[in-house]
């Protein structure tokens, strides 16, 4: 399979790009690259010399080539996907992803990197550099939307984006025959609690998402601030062909379901594309034992009460020891 990232002009394509393709065992393109290797020259020098609508049509005739390349990722320049079919093109033969982002993001990226190898933006101060991209992504924003997955990137960092992809890219290929592979934790994939825990909250389908900063509120980023795979955190997590699609895990803290010091409290997410079949059970039973093994002699979480997770738990043996307006506290003894 293919899999383009699309977006603006410093969302990160390329870093993230690298990233996945390490990821997922694939190899990576860059679009840019490709045009210049094309042209035997640099981006600005094709700009200069030739002019956009060269560069355009040199960046169309790259993305053809694309179509044959198997098991790669590819990111596009910011502005592909504004040229005739070239969207379609790429929704035919590949999975797409618009790494969609603020201004506010952007700026901050585009202030931080070399302006120079960007034509479009090279001669710009600060200002109209702002105003050029609020401009330029409103007008290009509904051709951006028009990739099949769209993936919001702010408050987000590249690895949590990355495994969101992955764990999408795992689903197409086929992902559900697969096998679940539940393990402990390793310490470099802690960064990715961030992520879970933004998916263990629960949202009602079809409301409006909250953002992703909503973590960052001290008492929920409370459940996993300086998390360690060792020292009384536990967390284990499931895997698919390489790719982390659930994780439960347990620290002793006093946040929203918490009943006693002994009693660590207890939290499980898995991706939305993996849910209903059996991975949140599977993950909460592999932790209970773990901290059964540990001598814990219990533990609590708090759910909301239109979560179906209530129901699992209840399955598992929980119970609800305390009930307020949005949920209930529930506790099992090991
Ligand atoms: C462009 C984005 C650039 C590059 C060219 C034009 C654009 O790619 O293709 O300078 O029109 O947005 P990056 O998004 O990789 O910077």
């Amino acid at each position: 399979m293919v899999v383009y990232l699309t977006g603006f002009m410093g969302c990160g394509k390329s870093s993230v790009g690298r990233r996945l393709a390490r990821a997922l065992g694939y190899a990576f393109a860059d679009t840019d690259h490709l045009v210049e290797k094309t042209a035997g020259k640099g981006i600005a020098a094709i700009f200069a010399e030739d002019g956009e609508a060269a560069f355009r049509h040199i960046e169309r005739e790259v993305l053809q080539r694309t179509a044959d390349m198997n098991r790669t990722v590819v990111a596009t320049g910011g502005g592909m996907p504004c040229g005739e079919g070239n969207v379609e093109f790429m929704n035919a033969h590949g999975a797409v992803f618009y790494l969609k982002s603020s201004v506010g993001r952007l700026m901050g990226n585009l202030l931080a990197g070399d302006r120079s190898r960007r034509p479009k933006i090279a001669g710009l101060g600060n200002e109209e550099l702002c105003e050029y991209v609020r401009t330029t992504l409103a007008a290009r924003e509904e051709r951006y939307a028009k990739a099949t997955f769209t993936v919001e990137c702010d408050s987000r960092s590249d690895y949590g984006i990355v495994a969101e992809i992955a764990a999408c890219v795992a689903e197409r290929q086929g992902g559900g025959a697969e096998r679940v592979v539940t393990r402990p934790m390793r310490e470099e994939e802690v960064p990715l609690l961030a992520e879970f825990l933004y998916d263990a909250i629960w949202q009602e389908d079809g409301a409006q998402a909250l953002p992703r900063s909503v973590i960052r509120h001290p008492e929920i980023w409370a459940y996993i601030d300086g998390f360690e795979t060792a020292e009384g955190d536990v967390c284990v997590v499931a895997e698919v062909s390489g790719v982390i699609v659930g994780a439960a895990w347990a620290r002793r803290m006093h946040g929203y379901g918490f009943v006693a010091n002994d009693m660590p409290e207890l939290a499980v997410s898995v991706r939305r594309q993996w849910r209903g079949r059996g991975i949140g059970t599977r993950l909460v039973r592999e932790l209970l034992m773990t901290l059964r093994d540990g001598g814990c002699k219990g533990v609590s979480l708090s759910v909301d009460r239109h979560n179906p997770a209530v129901e699992m738990y209840r399955r598992l043996g929980f119970g609800v020891v305390r009930e307020d307006d949005s949920g209930y506290v529930m506790t099992l003894m090991l």
